[in-house]
């Protein structure tokens, strides 16, 4: 990141990803239909295993069928205890991004076998995620291995939690340790949470109840587009 110049090329395009966590279960097909209806850029699906998270929702054969009517790439979220065991299922139902959780991994040494084994089991790109309370700290050597770092800004398992500001300092650190590749936050992602994010250097905007409570999923989607877009160019993302 030596000039502005190079840094504008390398700043990665901004993504909005509905949470489909927050649709209707029984009609999921039109969740993701009017996610895509609305702009959405990849569609985040959050598959909890009960074990990891204090909360079940969907494994493989939901994320095949969500694979089935979807367009746009499927960016999944594994809050699941044992990501290596589970990956291939996971790309064989259709992930685009497998995201594995930071907290499973005793050392890093071990995040970055298990970051193999997803790549092994053919995952196209690998995401890590870290909980608010894990720090990014000491992830340097591994950053070059990731398509994708998430920040959790609530802790994982349920939607329609408040978003925790204290995490951003984590999206900054990560810019300037020089890491250019996705920045994903999740939790609590709302316009007014939005900016903040991109503003620290986030590209990757995950939002679950407020798209889908949004009268106009169109109209808030256009919306986060164009606010991420602003304060990633603000920031120290784009700056
Ligand atoms: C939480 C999930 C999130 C959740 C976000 O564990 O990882 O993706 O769906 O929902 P909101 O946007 O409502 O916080
Ligand atoms: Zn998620």
């Amino acid at each position: 990141m030596s000039s502005p110049a190079t840094t504008a090329m390398t700043t990665p395009a901004v993504r909005i990803a509905p949470s489909l966590l927050s649709c209707d279960f029984a009609r999921i097909a039109e969740g993701v239909a009017s996610a895509e209806a609305a702009g959405a850029d990849w569609l985040h699906v959050d598959v909890m295993d009960g074990h990891f998270v204090p909360n079940i929702s969907i494994g493989p054969p939901v994320v095949a069928a969500i694979a089935r009517v979807a367009s746009v790439p499927l960016d999944v979220h594994l809050m699941i205890s044992e990501p290596a065991r589970y990956a291939q299922a996971f790309v064989e139902a259709g992930a685009h991004t497998l995201t594995f959780h930071r907290e499973v991994a005793g050392d890093v040494a071990e995040a970055r076998d298990i970051c193999a084994a997803l790549r092994a089991a053919g995952a196209p790109r690998v995401g890590l995620a870290v909980n608010p309370d894990t720090p990014v700290t000491g992830l340097e050597d591994l950053l070059a291995e990731l398509d994708m770092v998430l920040i959790m800004s609530v802790f994982p398992g349920f939607g329609g939690q408040d978003f925790m500001a204290e995490v951003l300092p984590k999206v900054t650190w990560l810019r300037d340790a020089g890491f250019s590749g996705d920045i994903e936050m999740d939790g609590g992602i709302d316009e007014k949470t939005l900016p903040l994010c991109a503003a620290a250097g986030a590209n990757v905007l995950v939002s679950g109840s407020a798209l889908f409570g949004a009268p106009d999923m169109g109209a808030a989607v256009r919306q986060y587009r164009a606010a991420a877009t602003e304060f990633l160019a603000l920031g120290s993302g784009g700056a």
